[in-house]
């Protein structure tokens, strides 16, 4: 009798406990600060004493630009475009090494929209998820090495952009490509490579400041932004802002020079 007693006990006690749970509230939180903890805008005021005007990191210098970025100067209106696609040029030189590194990225990027040959018909193409992928010899297009870039930079309609995936280089580099894909396309005849000579890495030929630049390894020459090169600190720089494959495709362009 007393046993029965306890168990109905027990049952009851169990029940009361287990019944009253909603799951749609929220359960115990033990260590609610793990839950629910503080995120702070880098630039917004707070009531914090890390920086003036309580911001949590500084804004850069007026005028500076960050390391391994360089502005771009055409707008993304109809207007940057036109001008772009009349007055920009590919600073990289014609170069076999160039035109691997661009086809290579061409087929990570490009070709699953336009397709091996550059004639509009990759595979989302042919499965018909994205519709209206011109081939790249569109006569109606006439694309040019400047309006490439510009689209690979901001992106057009149903093209999303390029300038997270890709440093300059790179986009220079599938640039090239682009280029020659269109020749072959027309039937043109094959562009003749450039010939580089032996000072400075290929890539500075035509002016162009070639971003991480300054850290490739072994360089020890003063750097375009005055600052002479460290490769501790360099490294730590080439994780943050650029692919391992731009490293090293840096490295290999100054070291055949
Ligand atoms: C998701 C599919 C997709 C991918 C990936 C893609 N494109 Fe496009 N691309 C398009 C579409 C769609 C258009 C046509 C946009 C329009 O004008 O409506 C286009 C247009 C273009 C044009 C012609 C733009 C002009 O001036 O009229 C170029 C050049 C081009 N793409 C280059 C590239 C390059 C280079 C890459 C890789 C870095 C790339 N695309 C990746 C879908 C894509």
């Amino acid at each position: 009798m007393k046993s029965l007693f306890r168990i109905i006990t027990l049952i009851t006690v169990s029940l009361l406990v287990v019944s009253c749970f909603d799951k749609d509230d929220r359960n115990y939180q033990y260590f609610p600060n793990m839950y629910k903890s503080p995120s702070y805008e880098t630039y917004v005021g707070y009531d914090t004493d890390v920086f003036e005007n309580g911001q949590e990191a500084k804004l850069p210098v007026e005028g500076t630009v960050s390391r391994g970025w360089l502005p771009y100067e055409y707008e993304d209106t109809n207007e940057g475009y036109a001008q772009a696609k009349a007055n920009l040029e590919n600073p990289l030189p014609y170069t076999e090494e160039n035109l691997n590194k661009g086809k290579e990225l061409y087929t990570i990027y490009c070709a699953i929209c336009h397709g091996d040959k550059g004639d509009g018909k990759g595979t989302l193409a042919e499965r018909e998820k994205i519709l209206g992928i011109p081939a790249y010899n569109d006569p109606g297009r006439a694309i040019t090495e400047g309006s490439i870039y510009h689209v690979m930079y901001y992106g057009i309609n149903n093209m999303g952009s390029y300038a997270v995936q890709t440093n300059e280089v790179e986009r220079w580099q599938i640039d090239h490509y682009v280029m020659d894909l269109k020749n072959q396309l027309d039937g043109a005849p094959k562009r003749e490579f450039e010939k580089v000579d032996a000072e400075g890495p290929a890539d500075m030929k035509k002016g162009i400041v070639l971003r991480d630049q300054d850290i490739t390894e072994g360089n020890e020459e003063e750097s375009h932004d005055g600052m002479k090169s460290d490769n501790g600190h360099g490294n730590m720089h080439a994780e943050e802002t650029s692919s391992e494959e731009n490293h090293s495709a840096t490295e290999e362009t100054s070291e055949e020079n």
